[in-house]
């Protein structure tokens, strides 16, 4: 039998076949080379891995939902470049599990925010935003004042995040919980925003 189009349409095993092997090769072209691609996978020259309170305060900013009305992820666009700064490189997120880059921006990008605020600008802003910006409608977070960290479970997370590559040292790891306990969730929280953007300004 001749091997034609007809006969692949008509036979709808042989079409998923053919189907899965032109997306997979569609994938596998466009994926591949990132795997292998020294920017997508080199920290950024500066790069340091998270402090055991900022790794604290990420997970609070995961916790509250922060993500779902900021982004992370500056844009290689003018108006995004003059408003917050050098565009974000994917070598300044390789040791993000998960990266926190998103889309949905009701707030302004974040991955810029560290140092463009005083600590105290910050407590103000996430018990109250309207104390500070007025027109705002970001919700307030006043509770992150009376929670207080117990740091046991500190060193774990960075045991684990060591073993997906991020460079702790085992002093890091041990000085762990007596760096972050007894501290409130807004002192992590802030120390974790002011961190952000530290090696690319
Ligand atoms: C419902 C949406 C929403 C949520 C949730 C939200 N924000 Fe915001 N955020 C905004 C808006 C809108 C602004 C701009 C007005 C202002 O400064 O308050 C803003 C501003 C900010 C700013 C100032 C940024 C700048 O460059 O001026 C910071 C910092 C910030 N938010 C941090 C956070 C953190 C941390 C959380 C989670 C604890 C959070 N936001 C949750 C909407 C939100």
């Amino acid at each position: 039998m001749k091997f034609n189009h007809e006969f692949i349409e008509k036979n709808i095993g042989l079409l998923g076949i053919f189907t899965v092997i032109a997306i997979s090769f569609g994938g596998l072209v466009q994926i591949t080379p990132l795997i292998f691609q020294k920017d997508t996978t080199v920290p950024v020259e500066g790069l340091r891995p998270y402090t055991a309170l900022e790794l604290e305060g990420r997970d609070i900013y995961i916790r509250e939902g922060c993500y779902n009305c900021h982004s992370q992820m500056i844009r290689p666009l003018r108006a995004e470049t003059e408003r917050y700064g050098h565009y974000s490189v994917a070598g300044e997120s390789v040791w993000d599990h998960p990266f926190q880059w998103g889309s949905k921006r009701t707030g302004p990008d974040l991955a810029r925010v560290g140092g463009r605020y005083s600590d105290k600008w910050h407590e103000v802003h996430l018990i109250d935003p309207r104390a500070v910006v007025p027109q705002s409608n970001m919700p307030g977070f006043p509770w992150l004042m009376d929670n207080k960290l117990d740091g046991k479970l500190t060193a774990d997370k960075m045991e684990i995040f060591r073993n997906f590559g991020v460079p702790y040292t085992d002093e890091d790891i041990k000085g762990a919980k007596a760096a972050v306990e007894g501290k409130t969730e807004m002192q992590a929280l802030i120390a974790y925003l002011q961190s952000l953007g530290h090696a690319l300004k």
